[in-house]
């Protein structure tokens, strides 16, 4: 099977690893691919949301199936594109259509999908500038903080979270009036969930779903989770505080209704679904639904995968996810991402790295590199992801910290309490 990747992050690595695995493979295309994603297949130089150029590509390389690892292309519609036009009518397509992939693509949407099929969440107002005084009411009746969720996408920065009611209605107007674009032209008012976060993540037909490791990210810059948020830092999985209890009550009342609810709602959908979650007390509540993997959770579900993955999407993409069987590995997995100075505010590129030849005993995923000759260099905020595999929790831990001190390149910066928060859970 010849296949093509999208996508450039440590996410699409991790996936291009597991892929040229397969038994299934024949060639491997990523477009537009890392340094890493080299090492598993060809990069080819183009973008993700450059249709046209990927059909002509498809064509041309008598492509058999097209992986989405990006929520973006999926929210423009590459799914409809390449399914409205009969010469790819054998193509295999993992990701969702457009309908599916609304239920990240807007806030509102999610919610009422969510409702319609009584699945926990937090209680929510929709408002835009014509209901501007319902909102500030919702606001006086909710406690502090604060959550104001920009609709639609706004790269990662589209929530805030405040604890004065003042600062709160001042930003909601500042939001309608376009403070991140269009994609804050409605906004979302949620009450307040405390809880632990942790996320669930399958793979779906749109019939029947196969459930993955669950993980838990890390999300902000600074240590004892403060600063900035970034993509995130690291991760771990299996996630210590979810037993099989609260696991079970994720499938009962989250996933199983999600997936029944995309059937019943007529909404075609293959490909991942990467459920946000919050444990409140042992009940799961919703906070948000990506169409897609997590990055960096996807660099500690794929070492765990034991299946071929191809085999996987094969059978997803043709509706016959219940004949296959999904294995996971039981040891612990866990990520630190290596970052470049500045990172999540301003940051320099193309510092080379180096040691990527001296770890021993992590995976080495790259998130934002490129090649130059024999050499890789820095390409984004976030460079690195070293991800380990290990007996205990800790045992993984300690390898992958080894080897985040032996990559190196100026300006590097890593979180040095993954998983300290977990220690009392293990
Ligand atoms: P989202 O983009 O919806 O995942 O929101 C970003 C982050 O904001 C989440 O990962 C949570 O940490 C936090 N968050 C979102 N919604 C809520 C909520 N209703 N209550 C508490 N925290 C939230
Ligand atoms: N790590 C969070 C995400 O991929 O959205």
């Amino acid at each position: 099977m010849k296949v093509l990747l999208l996508g450039s992050g440590g996410r699409e690595h991790a996936i291009a690893w597991k892929i040229s695995q397969s038994q299934k493979l024949t060639k491997l295309y990523i477009a537009p691919g890392n340094a890493g994603t080299a090492l598993c297949g060809e990069n080819v130089n183009l973008e993700a949301d450059d249709f046209d150029s990927l059909a002509a590509f498809i064509r041309s390389n008598s492509i058999d199936m097209l992986v989405v690892g990006p929520e973006d292309p999926l929210v423009k519609g590459v799914i409809e594109y390449f399914q409205s036009k009969p010469e790819f009518s054998s193509l295999l397509l993992i990701g969702p259509g457009k309908a599916g992939a609304d239920l990240e693509g807007s806030k509102e949407y999610a919610k009422e999908f969510m409702n319609r099929h009584n699945i926990p969440t937090a209680g929510y107002l929709s408002v835009t500038s014509e209901n501007l005084s319902e909102g500030y009411q919702f606001l006086d009746s909710v406690q502090s903080p604060y959550v104001l969720k920009a609709d639609g996408l706004a790269a990662g920065k589209g929530v805030l979270i405040l604890d004065s009611l003042e600062e709160a209605k001042a930003e909601l107007k500042a939001m309608l009036d376009g403070k991140f674009g269009a994609a804050s032209k409605k906004v979302v008012i949620e009450e307040f969930l405390s809880g632990i976060e942790m996320s669930a993540f399958v793979i779906t037909d749109g019939i029947t779903y196969k459930i993955l490791p669950e993980a838990k990210d890390y999300k902000r810059i600074g240590e004892g989770d403060t600063g900035l948020n970034t993509g995130g830092m690291g991760c771990v999985s299996p996630v210590p505080f979810a037993d099989k209890e609260f696991l079970a009550k994720v499938e009962q009342e989250v996933i199983k209704p999600t997936v029944d609810g995309l059937l019943k709602d007529n909404i075609p959908y293959t490909g991942f679904i990467f459920f946000g979650l919050m444990n409140l007390n042992g009940q799961p509540k919703v906070i948000e639904y990506n169409v897609r993997m997590g990055d960096p959770e996807t660099e500690v579900i794929m070492p765990r995968l034991k299946t071929d993955l191809l085999e996987v999407f094969e059978a997803a993409a043709k509706k016959e996810l219940d004949k296959v069987s999904v294995e996971i590995d039981e040891q612990a997995c866990v990520t630190v991402m290596l970052v470049s100075g500045g990172y999540p505010g301003g940051y320099p590129k193309g510092i080379e790295i180096k040691g990527l030849d001296k770890t021993e005993g992590s995976i080495i995923f790259h998130a934002g590199t490129k090649p130059d000759g024999d050499k890789v260099l820095t390409n984004g905020g976030r460079v690195i992801s070293v991800s380990s595999l290990g007996n205990t929790f800790n045992e993984a831990l300690k390898v992958s910290y080894q080897n985040a001190e032996i990559i190196d390149f100026e300006g590097k910066y890593f979180r040095s309490d993954i998983g300290f928060d977990l220690q009392k859970y293990l």
